[in-house]
């Protein structure tokens, strides 16, 4: 049950957005998209047309052990490897229309300061202690075995060849220590154990405070309060923080060369490090506060995966530090399988977004991917599915309805908006259920059911097609040219509701209509309102916003699968 509070419409408000940090050795892929990107630019634009302040950030994920493996297969400097995908997922949100505030990554000065900072004062609080722990070596390769480096049997689930710093399967975080049967990922040795020193945050601490604040969190989507609850009935562990790896954000501490901090405690700290650069490059240094402190909501869009990591230590580590909000929400989704197929990046199980936006456009994906959302359950994306959905629902239902009525009153009325008669009750009825739509939407995207608002909108979309069909103006124009210019009228109305509606969704495609019926600037400044198009008023020659695709490409597309 959403348990949430109603939306205030009186007052603007404050909203901070934090996106998963994508580990920068490999494209994105679609499960990405799915499961934290296109949610999060939902809400974000929603937030933005609804008037309020939205600070929607992000960045590369560069360090620890995800980075020096790929580095090293592909023989490359970590750098290297972070700076090339750092590169493209900028270029790919630009394609997509991800739209950041600050997408940036975390080899900046400024996120090693703040991650040290953090980093400090928890150990100052009595929330980080040193401890000599037995860490695996390889004596072949005569290096301690860090995260990735090391694979063994999960001792939760007992998948086989499962990494050291998670499990895939379960989605439980290890501890390399805790696999069965460890061994060296490069040369397949049992590593042997030796005393290192290293630094752990204690979780410990923090259970009482945890359980009492998760149990108040009864907003949380059914799945994320299941899974963090049944994880704190398990009983917390305090958590190594250090690693022995070079490549990462040195302890600010002398003594403790080639040392690092943990990739995942420096990458949540991201989200506030992120804020203040954001702040300092608009000149207003302090401005991240007011997205921190006081009743700003922080919500963090991340995959199902990263549950843990944003439900309980992140807001551990902000207890811990003080002052600073605690997530207000964690709407996590679930995965995207692939041609029924769960998705695998080395098994190239996967549809790449550079891939899909070299030969298509975005708004389609969107659509696909809004109306078929891993919500509440995980959701298939097929190319059969995706090529059916875009020619019978987004060109059918909507492109062509756009499309049909703007390039006939542009032809028929002299480029302008019709006047129009006196408007009857199936008239009047449609506009109403817009503006109830209207509304609904509003409801359900303040609470993050996107795949529902999708699905409203698209019916009201429905419904202004057989309205047409029932008032088939291009028919009687010939006789009647009154009537038929104000059900088209009417249907430049409802389409001006529609690409408001559909805004967060669909930008680009919104933007264009936008144009077409006549109104300048941008459509996010006109405000989660009706701004209908006034008889009289000039439209710009219309193109169609959709194109049907050909449904040969299906078995072409996913024939690259798994090859
Ligand atoms: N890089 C991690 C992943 O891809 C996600 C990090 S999210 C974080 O699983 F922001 F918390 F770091
Ligand atoms: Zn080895």
């Amino acid at each position: 049950m959403d348990t949430r509070p109603p939306i205030n419409q009186e007052m603007s408000e404050r909203i901070f957005i934090g996106v998963a940090w994508p580990y920068a050795n490999g494209p994105l892929h679609l499960g990405h998209i799915a499961g934290a990107y296109l949610p999060a630019d939902i809400f974000a634009r929603y937030h933005r047309v609804k008037g309020n302040e939205v600070l929607m950030v992000s960045g590369s994920d560069e360090h620890g052990t995800p980075i020096t493996i790929t580095a090293e297969q592909e023989g490359k400097t970590p750098e290297e490897i972070a700076d090339k995908y750092h590169q493209q997922f900028l270029d790919s949100w630009q394609k997509l229309g991800i739209s950041f505030d600050l997408f940036t990554h975390t080899n900046t000065a400024n996120h090693a300061e703040v991650s040290r900072e953090i980093f400090s004062k928890l150990l100052d609080n009595g929330y980080i202690y040193q401890a000599t722990v037995s860490q695996p070596f390889c004596p072949n390769c005569e290096r301690f075995l860090p995260d990735r480096y090391i694979e063994g049997t999960c001792p939760y689930c007992h998948t086989p060849r499962t990494r050291g710093d998670q499990c895939d399967e379960c989605g439980k975080p290890l501890n390399a220590a805790d696999l069965i049967d460890p061994h060296c990922r490069h040369c397949n040795t049992t590593p042997q154990f030796k005393d290192s020193e290293h630094f752990f945050l204690k979780l410990t601490a923090f259970e009482d405070k945890l359980i009492n604040w998760v149990k108040k969190q009864t907003h949380w989507r059914a799945d994320v309060l299941n899974f963090t609850q049944h994880y704190l009935e398990e009983g917390l562990k305090d958590r190594a923080i250090t690693r022995d790896i070079e490549w990462g954000i040195p302890l600010p501490l002398d003594g403790f060369d080639g040392k690092c901090l943990y990739v995942w405690f420096e990458a949540v700290i991201g989200y506030l490090s992120a804020s203040k650069e954001w702040a300092k490059s608009n000149e207003h240094n302090d401005h991240w506060r007011s997205f921190w402190e006081g009743d700003t909501k922080s919500y963090y869009f991340i995959g199902k995966d990263n549950i843990v990591f944003h439900s309980i230590i992140w807001p551990a580590m902000l207890m811990g530090y003080g002052d600073l909000n605690l997530p207000y929400d964690i709407p996590a989704n679930e995965f995207l399988t692939i041609e029924g197929k769960r998705l695998s990046t080395s098994r190239n199980w996967a549809v790449w977004l550079p891939d899909y936006l070299s030969r298509y456009d975005p708004d389609p994906l969107r659509y696909l991917l809004s109306i078929n959302m891993p919500e509440s359950g995980d959701t298939d994306f097929s190319w059969r599915e995706f090529i059916r959905r875009n020619n019978n629902e987004l060109v059918a239902t909507y492109g062509n309805l756009v499309n049909r009525v703007l390039t006939f009153v542009y032809r028929r009325f002299d480029g302008c908006v019709p006047e129009h008669g006196e408007l009857d009750s199936s008239s009047q009825i449609l506009l109403d259920n817009a503006k109830s739509t209207l509304t609904k939407v509003d409801d359900l995207l303040y609470h993050c059911h996107f795949k529902e608002a999708m699905r409203t909108t698209m019916s009201l979309a429905q419904e202004v097609n057989r309205y047409l069909d029932e008032k088939s103006p291009w028919k009687i124009i010939k006789e009647d040219q009154q009537a038929a210019a104000t059900s088209l009228y009417v249907a430049l109305c409802l389409i001006s509701y529609l690409k408001t509606i559909l805004y967060p969704f669909l930008p680009f495609s919104s933007q264009k209509i936008h144009g077409y019926l006549g109104f300048s600037g941008k459509i996010e400044d006109c405000g989660w309102q009706a701004v209908l198009p006034a008889p009289g008023q000039k439209l710009l020659p219309p193109e169609p916003l959709f194109s049907k695709l050909d449904e040969k490409l299906a078995d072409e597309e996913s024939s690259h699968l798994g090859k």
